[in-house]
């Protein structure tokens, strides 16, 4: 019955709109956040009538049945190297050192991991036509070549805010004096040692990901994706090309940015007014928790279990000594010590446990993800940034006014009781988190029903190709306005160089005298 009504709703779509189009959906990244923020796209565009064929290394269970899944075999842990790594010992390493030591070899690694499975190369070497390739774009280029492979438009999807990289090779201004790299840790971003900082890092990333990353994922794309129509573009060239860059990011929160009409912010596309129920047991202990609830975890990647001792007793000290009820993403069947007010679980449904109107404080690592559900729901945050972009995330918390950044380092009994007695009793967080809240979500249509419009223009449009910077065509030099700046300058220094000429010149006529009267003859 169900999908007699939906096969109808397809018809209807295809009738009203002719629009069903042929998808190819890339999300094969590891990091389930990044899923959960990529997904609803996804299940969005097949619900409104299109083809849509998804590579992802997460299975949906119920799918609509124009929702097809090239489900890569999770064995990408094995290729990294076996254990997840614990991110508390690697705090410190600095940007350059993650990309060197984390994010270059991972992102080869797990593409190839990817690209070598036997489902995708069963799909790839099947019959299919696609009208547009939309991609994740974090660490896995060498899957745009599929936009190449197909002849159809790519569009990129950040599970982070704006991109440096891509605003170079889609030539939108960089902006560097207000918008920091989105790795990078800068905690005075418009002071001279922040903008300093900042440009050394833009130069030095990109040109290790356009001169050593790139040509390795070319590599990577030459070796699994063969026999394409030549002449076969570089990865940078189909970069370069994107016809649409859609940015997880928006700038009620953000930092406002000058953006090309081909970049658009979806900041929040994974939420809506309606959130799925709480699972019983939870919202017994949300809906019991009367003098409020701390909501605390570190995210789908960093494990707190994995907390050195002497900070996991912190946190428990302090939860033992508070009267609300503490709820807690522990990766463990066992928390010694675990206070009564504190419920642990491995996996809580967060957006769902944000929601509750009991819950009085979010603590966090400030993963971008978390951070839009808090401010959704207008939480205040207690933020304790890790590594990537959450410092950033939550420098921009504490600027607002909604909730305190704490170091890794500085987590301590007395630290942690006292930010915590803060946020609670200081009114200010909650009403500065509903402010946030609402002007996050005042917008022309949803973020979802914004991120559908423009991949269904794009569609509509075959490529929109007018929407490119024309920039793009011009040499470097030209864009920069290099030329005519050497040209001005020039001419500037000739004026100088001839004005100076003209007088020692004509101080000639009238030294002559001095010269002479000194008994000094000069010839002219
Ligand atoms: C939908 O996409 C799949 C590939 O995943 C393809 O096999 C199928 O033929 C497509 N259906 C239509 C109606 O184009
Ligand atoms: C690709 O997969 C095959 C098995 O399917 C495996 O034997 C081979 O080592 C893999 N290659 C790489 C480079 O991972
Ligand atoms: C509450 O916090 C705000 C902002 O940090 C501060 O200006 C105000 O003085 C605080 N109020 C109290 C009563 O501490
Ligand atoms: C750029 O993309 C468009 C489709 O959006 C395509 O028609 C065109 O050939 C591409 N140009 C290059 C240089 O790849």
């Amino acid at each position: 019955m169900y999908k007699d009504l939906f096969k109808l709703c397809l018809f209807l779509n295809f009738v009203i709109c002719c629009q069903s189009a042929n998808i190819l959906y890339l999300m094969a990244y590891i990091g389930k956040s990044q899923y959960i923020m990529l997904k609803p796209i996804g299940l969005e565009l097949a619900k409104r009538g299109h083809n849509v064929t998804v590579i992802t290394v997460f299975k949906e269970t119920d799918p609509p049945p124009n929702y097809h899944q090239v489900v890569v075999d999770d064995k990408i842990w094995d290729a990294m190297g076996g254990k997840r790594p614990s991110h508390f010992t690697s705090v410190d390493l600095s940007a350059e050192e993650r990309h060197n030591r984390f994010l270059w070899n991972g992102g080869l690694t797990l593409t190839e991991v990817v690209l070598n499975s036997t489902q995708v190369k069963e799909f790839l070497s099947a019959d299919h036509k696609f009208d547009v390739v939309i991609s994740e774009q974090f660490f896995q280029e060498a899957m745009y070549i599929l936009a190449h492979k197909y002849e159809a438009p790519l569009i990129l999807i950040t599970s982070y805010g704006n991109c440096m990289r891509h605003n170079i090779a889609t030539r939108n201004p960089l902006q560097l004096a207000t918008v920091v790299s989105e790795f990078l840790v800068v905690p005075e971003p418009g002071s001279f040692f922040g903008r300093l900082r900042n440009l050394y890092f833009t130069v030095y990333e990109y040109v290790w990901w356009r001169f050593w990353y790139l040509q390795k994922m070319d590599q990577l794309a030459a070796k699994y994706v063969p026999n394409l129509k030549e002449p076969v573009p570089s990865l940078y060239e189909i970069q370069k090309n994107v016809s649409l860059f859609l940015i997880n990011s928006h700038f009620s929160f953000d930092p406002p940015t000058a953006y090309l009409p081909n970049i658009v912010e979806i900041g929040g596309v994974h939420l809506s007014h309606k959130v799925p129920k709480l699972p019983q047991d939870l919202l017994k202990i949300l809906d019991e928790a009367t003098n409020g609830v701390v909501y605390m975890t570190f995210g789908s990647n960093i494990q707190s279990a994995m907390l050195p001792d002497d900070k996991k007793n912190a946190f428990l000290n302090v939860f033992r000594r508070l009267k609300l009820t503490v709820l807690w993403k522990w990766e463990d069947d066992r928390l010694e010590n675990k206070p009564d007010n504190v419920f642990i679980r491995k996996w809580l449904p967060q957006n769902e446990v944000l929601s509750h109107p009991n819950v009085k404080v979010f603590i966090s690592h400030g993963g971008l993800i978390g951070t839009q559900e808090a401010i959704y729901h207008g939480v205040p945050i207690i933020g304790i940034p890790i590594y990537g972009d959450q410092f950033n995330n939550l420098l921009q918390i504490q600027h607002a006014g909604l909730g305190k950044l704490l170091q890794f380092h500085d987590i301590n009994e007395h630290t942690l009781q006292e930010m915590l007695n803060e946020v609670l009793t200081n009114d200010t967080f909650k009403l500065k988190a509903k402010e946030m809240s609402a002007r996050f979500k005042d917008r022309p249509m949803s973020a979802l029903d914004t991120a559908i419009y423009w991949i269904e223009y794009v569609i509509r449009n075959k490529g929109a190709n007018y929407m490119k910077n024309p920039g793009l065509e011009m040499s470097w030099i030209a864009y920069y306005m290099l030329d005519v700046y050497a040209f001005i300058l020039l001419t500037v220094l000739s004026f100088v160089f001839l004005t100076l000429k003209i007088l020692r010149i004509l101080k000639g006529f009238v030294e002559p005298k001095r010269d002479f009267r000194n008994g000094k003859i000069k010839s002219n």
